[in-house]
């Protein structure tokens, strides 16, 4: 069934990997991403947005990511992305989501921590844990849109108080990275990382990493991050492969003949994220 997905990322940070962590919207790219979990031998985590919820619906998230888990053989855990409303966590709690991000970095630092924790009871209740965001990344993802300016970098030692006041189970900071597509080479904190690692033992978890050079993931995980998240590059090979297929046979009509070569594409990407994370074989 779906774990929780602590265990994975404690032992990630310990051994110095990362586990990959997918967006997922349909039927189509949750099989694409728990194959490559499978062909890897990788755990991963499955997770889905507000914007997903709503579209596909939390029951039917979680009836397919268990089907998925059950047959993978690999631990695969179910999280909720950058929420912000309070009742849409509890649902996707009571439906079976094992992990939920409470994203609280547009709230003032005590706002933050006093949501942070009503979510943690709420999500402990239910044996799902809890990942918080300090600082802001920049960049877009479904409604949340935050331009270069209003972007600002965690604080090493606001992380050690807001961790300590909170009892969050992993910590997403905020370096440089950016959600969707680079315009550019990114230039990443590397030294902000490094010592808001040497503070904080938690699971550290790099958003927007979509578009990263693999040197610079691969950085970041030796520096102490243990959950990578990837949402627009299996999107872009989604539509591309769809884009083509359509194009190059305008009479086709049959779903499983387009949505095959899609899901392929979106699984090779998962598989090179996994390998690049060193999650490959450590189940
Ligand atoms: P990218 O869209 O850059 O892959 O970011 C993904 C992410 O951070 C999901 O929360
Ligand atoms: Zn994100
Ligand atoms: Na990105």
């Amino acid at each position: 069934d779906l774990v929780n997905p602590r265990d994975m990322l404690v032992e990630a940070r310990r051994g110095g990997y990362a586990i990959g962590a997918f967006n997922i919207h349909n039927l189509e790219t949750l099989q694409a991403v728990v194959e490559a979990a499978v062909e890897a031998a990788a755990p991963v985590i499955l997770q889905a947005t507000p914007g997903t919820v709503k579209y596909v619906g939390a029951d039917y998230l979680v009836a397919m990511a268990r089907v998925a888990s059950r047959r993978a053989g690999v631990p695969v855990a179910l999280h909720l992305d950058h929420a912000s409303d309070i009742d849409l966590i509890g649902a996707c709690l009571e439906a079976g989501f094992t992990s939920v991000m409470f994203d609280g970095s547009t709230l003032p630092l005590e706002e933050n921590i006093a949501s942070t924790r009503q979510v943690i009871v709420m999500a402990h209740a239910k044996g799902a844990a809890v990942e918080a965001e300090l600082g802001r990344l920049g960049g877009r993802e479904d409604d949340l849109d935050v331009d270069e300016a209003m972007a600002n970098y965690t604080d090493p030692e606001e992380a050690v108080l807001f961790t300590g006041a909170t009892g969050i189970d992993s910590l997403a900071v905020a370096i440089g990275t950016a959600h969707g597509v680079y315009r550019g080479e990114p230039r990443l904190d590397f030294d902000r990382l490094k010592a808001i690692a040497a503070r904080v033992s938690l699971p550290l978890v790099l958003h927007g990493a979509s578009g990263l050079p693999d040197a610079a993931v691969a950085r970041c995980i030796a520096l102490g991050i243990c959950k990578v998240n990837i949402a627009t590059e299996l999107k872009l090979a989604l539509a591309a492969s769809l884009r083509a297929t359509l194009a190059a046979r305008p009479e086709e009509t049959d779903p499983r003949h387009y949505f095959a070569p899609a899901r392929r594409a979106v699984k090779d990407v998962a598989l090179g994220k996994m390998r690049l994370c060193g999650a490959a074989g450590r189940v």
